[in-house]
């Protein structure tokens, strides 16, 4: 591990023990709709659906697997506590077009065109003990993390943008959160279109991060003026499924986690404190979007993402991509193939 992660990982552990994480203040947010992807129990995602839906608004979950249940848990927390809500669920895969398209559609027939909050929280880091010699790839061909981190997420959101824009107004303007990662800083915007080093999936999963910070920065500088306000942010170190996911297989990892987890609250946050910075972007008043967040405050990124023709690059490629897509299924078409080409080199990462 380089000299300055660890030097970071001490700070952090430093900064948890000495003091107390902030927390969003609360906002009523009746009548708003909000969509948080990727809000399975344990995770960030659950916890910031489940407090927008406390303080009023209508809230839209997703989940890959067993939305109803999540739904169900939700609901009854809610209850539990008093609160009437509205809260609804509907399965999303990103890495998959086709659901993304489904979702879409059934958000329209089911929830309607209205749509004030857009949370871009779901994502992955699938090799957590960075053993992975050669990229996993998404059923369509893209590296896995780039696929489910970047490329998902800025679909749903291209497709919901006439919705945002249509529902945010010049004094509450729409807004979209970016959920990236302190880990961000590993990004190199030189990677972003041909990826040229060893495979590395921390890399990677860091490139994705840039990826979203970039778009939530391009975002601002197209629509800022069209009633929607773009953020991105580092939730901070938590103890969510995301460590623990693809290591269900490992008997030695599971033995050790049997023993580090209980001792993991020591210096990280809980999910509930860990979904406070996009609780805060999405509904903190009056908060100028355009900008990166850390600890419920704006924070430097890395300068990498400040490179506005980069961010326009990205953008564009990304949604030649996307509109040749489909708009119902996946498709395996020659049209794709030459998006695959060009709009990422992550896909032919080696
Ligand atoms: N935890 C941290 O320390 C940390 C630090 C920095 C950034 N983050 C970021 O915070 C976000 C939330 O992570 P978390 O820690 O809450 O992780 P988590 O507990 O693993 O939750 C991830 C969520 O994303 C969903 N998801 C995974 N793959 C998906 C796909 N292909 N399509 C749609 N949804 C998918 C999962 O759904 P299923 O359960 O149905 O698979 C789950 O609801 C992620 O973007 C992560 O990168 C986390």
């Amino acid at each position: 591990m380089p000299l300055s992660d660890v030097t970071t990982a001490v700070s952090s552990v430093a900064r948890r023990l000495l003091t107390k994480p902030p927390m969003a203040m609360p906002v009523d947010l009746h009548p708003k709709t909000a969509i948080v992807t990727g809000a399975s129990p344990g995770s960030i995602g659950y916890e910031t659906a489940i407090t927008l839906a406390a303080w009023g608004a209508r809230v839209i979950i997703t989940t890959r697997s067993n939305t109803d249940t999540s739904v169900e848990k939700m609901r009854r927390e809610l209850q539990a506590d008093g609160f009437h809500h509205q809260l609804h669920g509907h399965p999303l895969d990103l890495t998959r077009a086709d659901s993304v398209e489904d979702f879409v559609a059934w958000y329209r027939h089911t929830i309607g065109d209205s749509l004030q909050i857009l949370i871009n929280n779901a994502g992955i880091h699938a090799d957590i003990l960075g053993s992975w010699r050669e990229p996993h790839l998404s059923a369509d061909g893209f590296e896995i993390h780039w696929r489910t981190n970047f490329m998902g997420p800025m679909h749903l959101t291209r497709r919901l943008l006439p919705l945002l824009e249509q529902s945010g107004t010049v004094s509450e303007p729409a807004r979209v959160v970016f959920v990236a990662s302190h880990l961000h800083q590993k990004g190199l915007n030189s990677e972003l279109f041909h990826a040229s080093q060893p495979y590395n999936s921390w890399q990677t999963y860091g490139q994705s991060k840039l990826g979203l910070v970039h778009a939530a920065f391009e975002l601002q500088r197209r629509y800022g003026h069209r009633n929607i306000q773009s953020y991105a942010l580092h939730p901070g170190s938590i103890a969510t499924n995301i460590a623990i996911r693809g290591l269900e297989t490992n008997q030695r990892m599971q033995r050790l986690l049997q023993w580090v987890n209980p001792l993991q609250m020591l210096f990280m946050l809980t999910p509930r404190q860990g979904a406070q910075t996009q609780i805060y972007c999405a509904t903190a008043p009056g908060l100028a979007g355009g900008r990166y967040f850390d600890r419920c405050a704006a924070a430097a990124p890395n300068p990498e993402a400040n490179h506005e023709q980069v961010g326009k690059r990205l953008w564009d490629e990304t949604l030649a991509w996307i509109d040749s897509l489909p708009s119902t299924d996946c498709g395996t078409g020659s049209a794709q193939d030459a998006a695959r080409a060009n709009a990422t080199g992550q896909a032919s990462t080696a």
